[in-house]
């Protein structure tokens, strides 16, 4: 990934004499999405590979927050050190806020519906949460269409291995600068949490 990164970051700095433009205009943001994050989160924020989430669609606030939290490093799961640790720490608050106004107005990807057995279980998960483990319901926060709302995530049309890789981040501690998410998942199965993930992403 070296390679990679000697690019980026190349990338980026030719953007600005000192890394980003302090107050970058609507269309650096732009060119940085399509010049830079496109790499792995895809044009217009819609990626190929579930390990690149996608953007697009995403709710801005939600997007500030975790690029604020990947340069702060308090998200730090093992691909937010990755990939995300050095990309983040060349943005500047203006930026940061740039690209988050440019992926929230992009297309949401459109969902994919999977397994009829798994979307049953997932959707009874999803709207009405599992009482005798204590789960809230999922729709109570990221709404009743996955689309989110301010710092909760749009969770849907995104890939659903890379919300499953999340639920599992949320649920062994690696990503843990999310107590909220750590309580829901705490006592879901690894079928609970695939299922609710795979019906979330459908949406
Ligand atoms: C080299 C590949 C790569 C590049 C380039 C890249 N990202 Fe990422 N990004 C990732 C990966 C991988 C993740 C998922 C990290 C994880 O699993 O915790 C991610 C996660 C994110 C997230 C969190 C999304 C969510 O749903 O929580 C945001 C926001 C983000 N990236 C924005 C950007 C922006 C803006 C740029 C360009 C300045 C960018 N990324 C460039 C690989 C990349
Ligand atoms: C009480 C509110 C609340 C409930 C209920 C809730 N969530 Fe969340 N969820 C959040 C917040 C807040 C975040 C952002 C965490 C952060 O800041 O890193 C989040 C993040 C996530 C993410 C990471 C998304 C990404 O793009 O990285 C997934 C996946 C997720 N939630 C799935 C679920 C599922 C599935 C359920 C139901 C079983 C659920 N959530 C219930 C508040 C909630």
């Amino acid at each position: 990934m070296k390679w990679f990164f000697a690019l980026a970051a190349a990338a980026v700095l030719a953007t600005g004499a000192s890394g980003v433009p302090a107050q970058p205009s609507e269309q650096s943001a732009t060119e940085l999405a399509t010049g830079v994050c496109s790499a792995c989160h895809g044009p217009k924020g819609q990626s190929i590979s579930s390990v690149f989430p996608n953007l697009a669609g995403q709710q801005a606030n939600y997007i500030v927050l975790q690029l604020d939290a990947f340069r702060s490093h308090e998200r730090g799961d093992p691909n937010a050190r990755a990939y995300m640790w050095g990309m983040a720490s060349q943005l500047s608050d203006a930026a940061i806020k740039g690209l988050a106004d440019y992926y929230a107005a992009q297309k949401p990807a459109p969902g994919e519906v999977g397994d009829k057995t798994v979307m049953v279980e997932g959707a009874k998960i999803y709207d009405e949460g599992i009482a005798a483990q204590g789960v809230p319901a999922c729709a109570s926060c990221h709404g009743k269409d996955a689309q989110g709302n301010g710092a909760f995530p749009r969770l849907g049309g995104q890939h659903a291995d890379y919300l499953v890789a999340q639920l599992q981040g949320f649920q062994t501690g690696t990503r843990v600068n999310a107590p909220i998410m750590t309580a829901v998942v705490r006592t879901m199965s690894p079928e609970q949490i695939r299922a609710a993930a795979a019906y979330a992403a459908s949406k």
